[in-house]
This record gives C-alpha cells, sequence and structure tokens, in this order.
C-alpha cells in the first residue's frame, strides 16, 4: 500500500479573537507559509492494532496505545476510527511534521489534528468530506482548551478565509481585492487555553463590561467583512487598531505584543493588532507589497522572534 499524505495550513484570526467564543462573528484566513503534514505508511509486517507516532522535530516515537487517552493525537485517531466503525486499524506509521509554531496563535494544534484525520479517513479507503474532517477536529480541539469556538479548525480545514459564527454554518466570503498582512512572533509561548481560561474568569465576574466589549468586537468584524467583499482592504487598518484596543480591554495584550503593534504601526502599518489568543503569541499588520519589507524589518528590530508575509485571497 504507498503512503498516503494530507497537509494543513496555520491560520490567523483577522478580526473577533475572544468574542467569538461568546457568539459574535469573527473572520479567519489561512497561512499557507506554514503547515502540518501528516504522512502514513502501512506496516504489514507488525500485529494488526499496532499504530506508531512518530514526529522527529520534538524528538517523539511512541505507540499510540503508549500514550494517555486524553493526548490530541489520541483523541483525532481513535475519532476517526469510531466515526468509520472500525475497531482495530492495520498496523501503520504515522509520521508528523509541522513548520507551525506552537501555543503562537497560528493554529499548529488544528492543523495537525486535520491532517491526521483527513490522511487517516484515507490511508483507511473512506476519506472523509470536509465537514466530517472539521467535526472531528473541533472534538479534538475541546481537548485542547475546553471551549473552543471552532474558528480554528474550520478555517484550517476549508484552507479559504471565513467568515464565522459559532454553532452556525460555515460561511466563506469574497475577497474582492487581496491585500497583505505581516505576522510578527512575540517568542512568547501562549497556550490559548490559558487566555480563554483567565477571560473567561474575568467575564464571570463582570458579565456586563465584557459583554459589551464583545458586542463591540462583533460589529468590527461585521464591517471588516463589508470591506473584504467591497475591495477596499485600506478601511481594515482602523478596524484593526479599534479592535486591538478592545482587546487590551480584555486582557489579552501583553508587553512584548504592545511593543510590536507599536513598530508596526511606526513602521507604516496602515494598522495592527494582536491575533489568537494573546498574552504572547502572534500580531498581526496591515501592509501594502511596498511597505511589507519596512514593517518586518521594523518588527524583527522591535524584538519579533520570527516575521511571516502572507497575502489573504480566495
Ligand atoms: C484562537 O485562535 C481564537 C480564540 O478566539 C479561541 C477560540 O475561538 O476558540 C482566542
Amino acid at each position: 500500500m504507498p503512503a498516503i499524505s494530507a497537509t494543513a495550513p496555520g491560520k490567523i484570526i483577522l478580526f473577533g479573537e475572544h468574542a467569538v467564543v461568546y457568539g459574535r462573528p469573527a473572520i479567519a484566513v489561512p497561512v499557507h507559509q506554514v503547515q502540518a503534514r501528516v504522512m502514513i505508511q502501512a506496516e504489514p509486517r507488525n500485529p494488526s492494532g499496532c499504530i506508531r507516532i512518530l514526529a522527529q522535530a520534538v524528538n517523539l516515537d511512541v505507540w499510540l496505545a503508549d500514550l494517555p487517552r486524553e493526548d490530541p493525537l489520541v483523541s483525532a485517531v481513535r475519532g476517526t476510527l469510531t466515526a468509520l466503525g472500525i475497531e482495530i486499524a492495520p498496523a501503520c506509521t504515522i509520521r508528523i511534521s509541522s513548520s507551525i509554531p506552537v501555543a503562537a496563535g497560528l493554529g499548529s494544534g488544528a492543523a495537525v489534528s486535520v491532517a491526521t484525520i483527513r490522511a487517516l479517513s484515507t490511508f483507511l479507503g473512506q476519506a472523509f468530506t470536509d465537514e466530517q474532517v472539521c467535526s472531528l477536529a473541533y472534538e479534538v480541539e475541546k481537548i485542547h482548551h475546553g471551549t473552543p469556538s471552532g474558528i480554528d479548525n474550520t478555517v484550517i480545514t476549508y484552507a479559504r478565509p471565513v467568515y464565522f459564527v459559532r454553532g452556525q454554518p460555515i460561511e466563506v466570503f469574497q475577497v474582492a481585492r487581496p491585500f497583505t498582512i505581516v505576522i510578527g512572533d512575540t517568542g512568547i509561548p501562549s497556550p490559548t487555553a490559558q487566555s480563554v481560561g483567565d477571560l473567561r474568569r474575568r467575564w464571570q465576574v463582570d458579565p456586563t463590561t465584557y459583554d459589551t466589549l464583545f458586542d463591540a468586537a462583533g460589529l468590527i468584524a461585521q464591517a471588516a467583512r463589508l470591506a473584504i467583499e467591497r475591495g477596499t482592504p485600506e478601511e481594515l487598518g482602523p478596524l484593526m487598531d479599534q479592535n486591538h484596543a478592545l482587546l487590551q480591554e480584555m486582557g489579552v495584550s501583553s508587553l512584548e505584543l504592545e511593543r510590536l503593534v507599536a513598530a508596526a504601526r511606526l513602521a507604516g502599518a496602515v494598522g495592527a493588532k494582536l491575533s489568537g489568543g494573546g498574552q504572547g503569541g502572534n500580531m498581526i499588520a496591515l501592509a501594502t507589497p511596498e511597505s511589507a519589507d519596512r514593517i518586518t524589518e521594523g518588527l524583527m528590530a522591535a524584538g519579533a522572534v520570527r516575521t511571516i508575509v502572507t497575502e489573504v485571497r480566495n
């Protein structure tokens, strides 16, 4: 049997992170410059049911059976087998590699889940639809961070810009004019579970204040969608700045994020904001093809450990 492989891109949230957990709309886009890749090879000499997991970059070489039940990989594999009604899988090796920085708000966990579920269902002869992949990956996301909105697994599965409202069918939309985003990584690892959990505790103490912030972020996401569909992406700059101010008020920014956001603006970004869970991780800046290099240099000079220039298009 030939090896089967599947890939999944990284992602950024353009507008509406955190508020999306509370039912407000958000916009996310794939980042194709980084990706997770999963390759599955049959091992007919091993006994049935023996699944070996290899992820060289993190020195992982284990039998699936030896991983804890709550491990996201176990959940992705078991969820796939259960959905296919397979009790004992043919012996195989699952090789995982990824260029997506971990705990940086770029969707590394969701991308490994999506690629694993997609590759395994194909390997087992019953390739899942995007809808099936997305819903199984969502179950895995719940292990990564208790109350995910589902936006990460959705944008990564469909690998195109999405306008997302929790619990509602995915809405894809037209990017009338492509635009450039520079991503800057603070290098501070920040698991989404942590920032989502911290904010939930603050919301529980003072729901009125935080619901008002979430409402405002939702309105910004709506306005941003219109600008993207109209082909006036320059309007996204001020919307990004406003969204960032709301995220500051939600308490999910950090000194390092503030430094990079300020540096991007100083270097000519039309707007900038943190992206994803915050408290570390990545920020994004709206650029033009001409200003992207200058913004990249500004971000590196201000302490970014990595930058990615990406173009948003359908
Ligand atoms: C993480 O990429 C985005 C958050 O809104 C969490 C979520 O939607 O599940 C912070």
